[in-house]
């Protein structure tokens, strides 16, 4: 099985066990909506590839965190989405949550997500204390205040806003949650592993600023356009398209550096190098460089 589908089934075995069976029906339906949609589920991915380069000793531990993880992500989308964020209608290519439930269950379904998240760890982490106390730390670090999503999205509603901290909280953050739990989760040690999540989330965001300029809807699966719409701090606006790209590559090579010199740091690269294909195509970055350079050239 590869890490995709391992994620997957982790998220489907601990989400139906969590959920019960006399929870109120549109609210499971909303969640369920929410969770299982097709993400790229690249966080747990990215907990599970550090334990194993850890020696995964707790699996379970390990799977436990890479949902918590993710259903934060999860969490966090629902509500980025609303009316009171981005107004965004579709996300993964399907109505999003508020547009398929109602404004007061996509409020819930967040909610809802955040909780059980914790749920998760609390149930998978009692033959772990130490670890579940820091893998609680760890991830409530990626998502409260002073650096994580709450904060990241907050910084939407400031007069003024420091980019890279806001691109590090809103999205970052969760990053650096995925390889730090995965340490942890085997009973390792975080710091080494804090540089990878940290390059790696901040090219992610780089990315989807991008993408969000030269992407269509229909391929992002979410609207296109809507940073400069809500008029978002983005860096493609901020150096331009290819001064974005260049900044993305620049963080991309980083990441790949940050590996620590493990026994699997060769996969491991390779999943970064894949991912960065994946959200911007070397033959994208290139097209663009060499129009900027001929655009240069002219002037
Ligand atoms: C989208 O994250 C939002 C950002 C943080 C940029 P992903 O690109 O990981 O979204 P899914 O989970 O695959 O839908
Ligand atoms: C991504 O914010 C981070 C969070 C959802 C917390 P964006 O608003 O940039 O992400 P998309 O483009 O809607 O996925
Ligand atoms: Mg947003
Ligand atoms: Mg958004």
């Amino acid at each position: 099985m590869d890490l995709h589908q391992l994620a997957e089934q982790a998220l489907a075995a601990h989400f139906e066990q969590a959920v019960g069976a006399h929870a109120p029906p549109r609210l499971v339906a909303a969640m369920r909506h929410a969770v299982f949609s097709g993400g790229a589920r690249i966080r747990p991915q990215l907990c599970t590839a550090v334990a194993h380069a850890c020696g995964m000793n707790a699996p379970h531990l390990t799977q436990a965190a890479g949902v918590a993880i993710e259903l934060m992500h999860c969490a966090s989308l629902v509500h980025d989405d609303m009316p009171a964020f981005d107004n965004a209608d579709t996300r993964r290519g399907r109505p999003s949550v508020h547009k398929a439930y109602g404004e007061a269950l996509a409020l819930l379904t967040g909610d809802g997500l955040i909780v059980m998240a914790y749920q998760v760890l609390l149930n998978a982490g009692k033959t772990h204390p130490d670890r579940l106390i820091a893998l609680m730390q760890t991830i409530s670090d990626a998502v409260g205040v002073p650096d994580g999503i709450v904060a990241g999205q907050a910084w939407e509603c400031e007069p003024r806003a420091d980019l890279s901290q806001y691109q590090r909280a809103k999205t970052g953050a969760l990053f650096v949650a995925a390889t730090c739990a995965g340490a942890e989760s085997a009973g390792a040690d975080p710091l080494p592993w804090r540089a990878l999540g940290d390059c790696l989330g901040e090219a992610y965001q780089v990315a989807d600023d991008i993408r969000d300029v030269i992407g269509q809807s229909a391929d992002l699966g979410k609207p296109a356009g809507q940073d400069a719409q809500h008029g978002r701090p983005s860096v493609a606006h901020e150096l331009g398209l290819s001064g974005a790209i260049g900044y993305f590559e620049n963080l991309i090579d980083r990441a790949v550096d940050a590996v620590p010199h493990v026994a699997s740091a060769d996969k491991l690269r390779q999943i970064v190098r894949m991912e960065s294909e994946r959200l911007v195509p070397s033959s994208v970055c290139q097209s663009y460089k060499t129009a900027a350079n001929a655009s240069s050239l002219q002037h």
